[in-house]
């Protein structure tokens, strides 16, 4: 090898090593990106956790309400109904509500008739609002009030 082949094959080893520098130079700044890129999706998705939930009531009352318009979700039992909403008015009484458990409350209401009770609880009656306040279909309205009855001796 002459001097001139050495001063050459020391520029190629320099040049090489510089190569290989700069790759794990970049290598470690790609991973930094990388990392910090994946903690914004993760933060990103959280957020949209957050948001999912905030909307998820919303969502689910208008699915229940289509359900119930289309009457394809099975029919609620008049005992869930009057857990979900009569009973909040119904087990105390409130405001002069027909007691769930006390029978004369409600024999005067059934001189009604079941079908004076409905459209009561259909339209709303006093402080409580059209259709118990619930989206129940006729058909769980009926139950409801049946159930009332059921546990009030009638
Ligand atoms: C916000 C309170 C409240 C809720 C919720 C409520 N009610 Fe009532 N309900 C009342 C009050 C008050 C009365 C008495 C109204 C009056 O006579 O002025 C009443 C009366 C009734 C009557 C008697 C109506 C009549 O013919 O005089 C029926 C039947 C009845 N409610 C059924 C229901 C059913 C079924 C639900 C649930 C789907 C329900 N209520 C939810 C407050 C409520």
């Amino acid at each position: 090898m002459t001097d001139q082949d050495q001063q050459v094959m020391k520029s190629i080893a320099i040049v090489t090593i510089a190569i290989a520098l700069l790759g794990v130079i970049a290598f470690f700044i790609a991973q930094n990106v990388s990392e910090s890129s994946s903690k914004k999706q993760q933060k990103s998705a959280r957020a949209e956790q957050a948001l999912q939930a905030r909307i998820e009531p919303v969502g689910k009352v208008s699915v229940g309400a289509k359900m119930a318009a289309g009457a394809a979700k099975a029919a609620r039992s008049g005992q869930e109904v009057v857990q979900a909403s009569c009973g909040g008015c119904h087990v105390a009484g409130v405001a002069g509500a027909p007691k769930i458990g006390s029978k004369g409350d409600w024999e005067s209401r059934m001189q009604a008739g079941m079908e004076g009770m409905m459209t009561a609880v259909i339209e709303g009656k006093g402080i409580m609002p059209p259709r118990g306040g619930g989206d129940f279909t006729d058909e769980e309205l009926e139950a409801a009030i049946k159930d009332m009855l059921a546990n009030s001796g009638m």
